[in-house]
């Protein structure tokens, strides 16, 4: 089976104390990821090297960079590079969140470019996508999502695409209370799915977890991972209470 994940998503959130508090109160709880299952924390830059030190003894569990450069390294102010991870023993990285293509006009060209630094350096990217409330509503969101996906992702070959992890996260659905239902979530995963199958074949587009975002909480992990081409979730709010993640994690197929 492909890895079936539950991603954290903190965003610019907690102080180091409550960032501490919140990974320790999860990992008390001892769950087991299985063989076939993954548990990321996506944390703020200052945290990646305490929050890794804190998982690194434990099967399962790993941290994720939440952006990085899209430059090598150099007079870049204020960046973050690809490099840097790697040296610090990040092994993920989001890129192409909602937040950061709108506040922070990320194109998908330029995510491309993220995406291959990451493939470089040995770092797995968890590529987002996702339409917004408009793109929705006039029934445009398959399209939209499939080009998200051609400009970022298809100029990789077999071997690339088999190291990205995808999270689709409708906008109107982030931070809003507003979930996907379970079919839609599950009819655009189906159609992710199809769409890199057409380009790489089934069997590597059976291979690629695809995580669900946007009002992922306690109580619709399990009817939303129960669907067929769901592989997770990547989850912002709820990540940040510890019970609630814990329950999410649970939540996962096995
Ligand atoms: P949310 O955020 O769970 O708070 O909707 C998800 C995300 O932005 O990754």
């Amino acid at each position: 089976m492909r890895k079936q994940i539950a991603a954290a998503n903190w965003k610019m959130n907690l102080t180091y104390q409550q960032a501490e508090q919140l990974l320790d109160g999860i990992l008390q709880e001892k769950v087991a990821p299985g063989p076939d299952q993954q548990v990321l924390f996506a944390v703020p830059f200052p945290y990646l090297v305490l929050a890794k030190s804190e998982v690194d003894e434990e099967q399962g569990y790993a941290i994720a960079a939440q952006n990085c450069s899209d430059k090598v390294n150099g007079a870049y102010t204020g960046e973050t590079s690809v490099e840097m991870l790697q040296s610090v023993g990040i092994r993920y990285c989001v890129l192409g969140h909602s937040e950061r293509r709108e506040y922070f006009s990320e194109s998908n060209e330029l995510l491309a470019r993220k995406i291959d630094l990451c493939l470089e350096y040995g770092i797995q990217p968890l590529f987002c996508c996702g339409e917004a409330l408009q793109v929705r509503e006039s029934g445009q969101e398959a399209a939209y999502v499939q080009k998200q996906l051609e400009d970022s992702l298809f100029h990789l070959d077999d071997e690339q695409i088999r190291s990205v992890i995808i999270a689709y996260e409708p906008i109107w659905a982030i931070g809003t209370g507003k979930t996907a239902s379970a079919q839609q979530a599950q009819d655009m995963h189906a159609h992710i799915r199809s769409v890199l199958a057409q380009k790489w074949g089934k069997d590597t587009a059976d291979s690629i977890s695809i995580l669900y975002g946007g009002s992922v909480k306690a109580n619709n992990a399990a009817e939303l991972f129960t669907c067929p081409d769901v592989d997770g979730g990547l989850v912002g709010g709820a990540s940040l209470v510890a019970q609630d993640f814990v329950e999410i994690i649970k939540a996962l197929k096995s």
